[in-house]
């Protein structure tokens, strides 16, 4: 997968550099721009204006310099090995951070790309991190989810709340961010992964869950190559306090 995704960047990289060289025409930008892959890059640079991030550790840094000095709580889809989850937990030392780790720590349950299902197993291990401030959810999102969301519905509302949804595949994703929808209200943050690695993942649950929830959610910063991106969420009329 390194490899895939050292390439792809490398291809993006190239491709829009070639663009600012030849100075092609918005037209065309636009005609790219709409097959997807290029969407939140060209959204990010020339709308928003934000400078998109070398790799991934500084977009999470960014987006918890942009919550401080308040609390947040943290909710992981897709935990693995934990490395993401680490970084959030050692680079924020909030004590009223709460952290929820979601997996079944057996690996994704569909295959992804050339990625067969079961892969990114833990082979049921736990991550070992030590920290009172953090809880994992053991089994499906779907096992878990429903009753985390009932049982923990105050916490989610006094608090700013950021899901990393790292899951990868799409039914997983899309699981995670319907169940959501009473829950996100305005300043949440929906941070993906995988989300322009394989468009009919991550992007497509997410461009689902939209037409969904009728959101208004906006794109507030990303890694170069998309694949990381960070949303914020400025409406849901569904949301249920
Ligand atoms: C790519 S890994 C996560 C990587 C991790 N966030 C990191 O940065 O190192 C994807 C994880 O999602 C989990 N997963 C995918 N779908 C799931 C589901 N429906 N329920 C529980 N866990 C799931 C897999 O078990 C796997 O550990």
């Amino acid at each position: 997968m390194t490899f895939l995704k050292k390439t792809h960047k490398l291809f993006l990289q190239i491709l829009f550099n070639l663009f600012s060289l030849l100075g092609l025409s918005d037209v065309l930008i636009k005609a790219i721009q709409n097959s997807g892959l290029y969407m939140s890059y060209i959204k990010t640079t020339k709308a928003s204006g934000i400078k998109p991030f070398s790799t991934r550790e500084c977009l999470y840094k960014y987006l918890m310099k942009s919550i401080q000095p308040v609390s947040f709580n943290y909710m992981e889809f897709g935990v693995y090995q934990g490395k993401s989850i680490r970084f959030f937990i050692e680079h924020n030392h909030h004590p009223h951070n709460k952290y929820f780790g979601f997996d079944t720590f057996y690996g994704i349950p569909t295959d992804w790309g050339n990625r067969k299902a079961g892969s990114y197993s833990n082979s049921g291990n736990l991550p070992e991190i030590n920290d009172h401030r953090l809880n994992f959810l053991v089994g499906t999102f779907q096992e878990q989810l429903p009753a985390f969301l009932i049982t923990n519905k105050k916490i989610l509302a006094n608090q700013i709340n950021i899901i990393h949804l790292d899951a990868d595949v799409y039914s997983s994703t899309l699981f995670v961010l319907i169940h959501l929808i009473p829950y996100l209200k305005t300043g949440d943050y929906i941070l993906f992964d995988e989300f322009s690695f394989l468009l009919d993942h991550e992007f497509k649950a997410f461009n689902d869950f939209c037409m969904a929830s009728e959101i208004k959610i906006d794109l507030i910063a990303s890694t170069i190559d998309n694949v990381q991106t960070l949303f914020e969420v400025k409406q849901n009329s569904y949301y249920k306090p």
